[in-house]
């Protein structure tokens, strides 16, 4: 597979951003909210750059079905939601494609009582946003093509990769020149 992000971007950035989100957050009541499955590898990671004191909450959505890499319907389950009230509220999420997931997260949020809700995602895929919503922080801006690894997944595969790969698609089968053309940002 064509590796798009190495290892040693993905720490240096998430370094970068654990410490812009220390020194926004210095003396507020942070609560960091990660979208499961695919924000695992990110929290674990960003949450060890960010050394205020803050909370650390999990929610689960999924809008991908099975082996498909287009979106299904959005799920999503609140049974371990946290109890927000009065709290900042930093949702994460490893990658903003269409923009669904985390504009009605940012909505549940806001509708649970938080003070501020606020959003990272390691990811942003240019060219596929349905909703009007700017991530308050972001890792990489990268091209419209399907990529698995440091959590991200494809029918549940490949979330253990270290890096950020694409996934050879019929439309997409891989290796490509392309990716010189689209440099990935951030
Ligand atoms: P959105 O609601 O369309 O923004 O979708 C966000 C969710 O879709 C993410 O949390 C991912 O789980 C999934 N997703 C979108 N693009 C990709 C991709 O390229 N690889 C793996 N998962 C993806
Ligand atoms: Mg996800």
């Amino acid at each position: 597979m064509e590796i798009l992000i190495s290892e040693e971007r993905i720490r240096d950035r998430i370094h970068a951003l654990g410490k812009q989100i220390e020194a926004d957050y210095l003396g507020r009541p942070l609560t960091i909210v990660a979208i499961l499955t695919g924000s695992l590898i990110v929290l674990a990671d960003l949450i060890r750059e960010v050394g205020i004191p803050h909370r650390v909450a999990l929610l689960q959505a999924s809008s991908y079905k099975g082996a498909t890499t287009t979106a299904g319907a959005l799920i999503i389950n609140e049974s371990f939601a946290p109890d927000v009230a009065g709290r900042d509220v930093l949702l994460l999420d490893d990658i903003l494609d269409t923009g669904h997931t985390l504009a009605t997260l940012v909505h549940r949020m806001s509708d649970r009582g938080a003070l501020r809700v606020r959003t990272a995602v390691l990811l942003r895929k240019l060219g596929r946003q349905e909703v009007g919503i700017e991530p308050d922080y972001c890792g990489f801006v990268i091209p419209d093509r399907f990529v698995v690894g440091y959590g991200l997944d494809h029918n549940d595969d490949y979330r253990h990769l270290p890096y950020v790969a694409v996934l050879p698609t019929p439309e997409d089968p891989g290796a490509s020149e392309e990716t010189g053309q689209f440099p990935v940002m951030g």
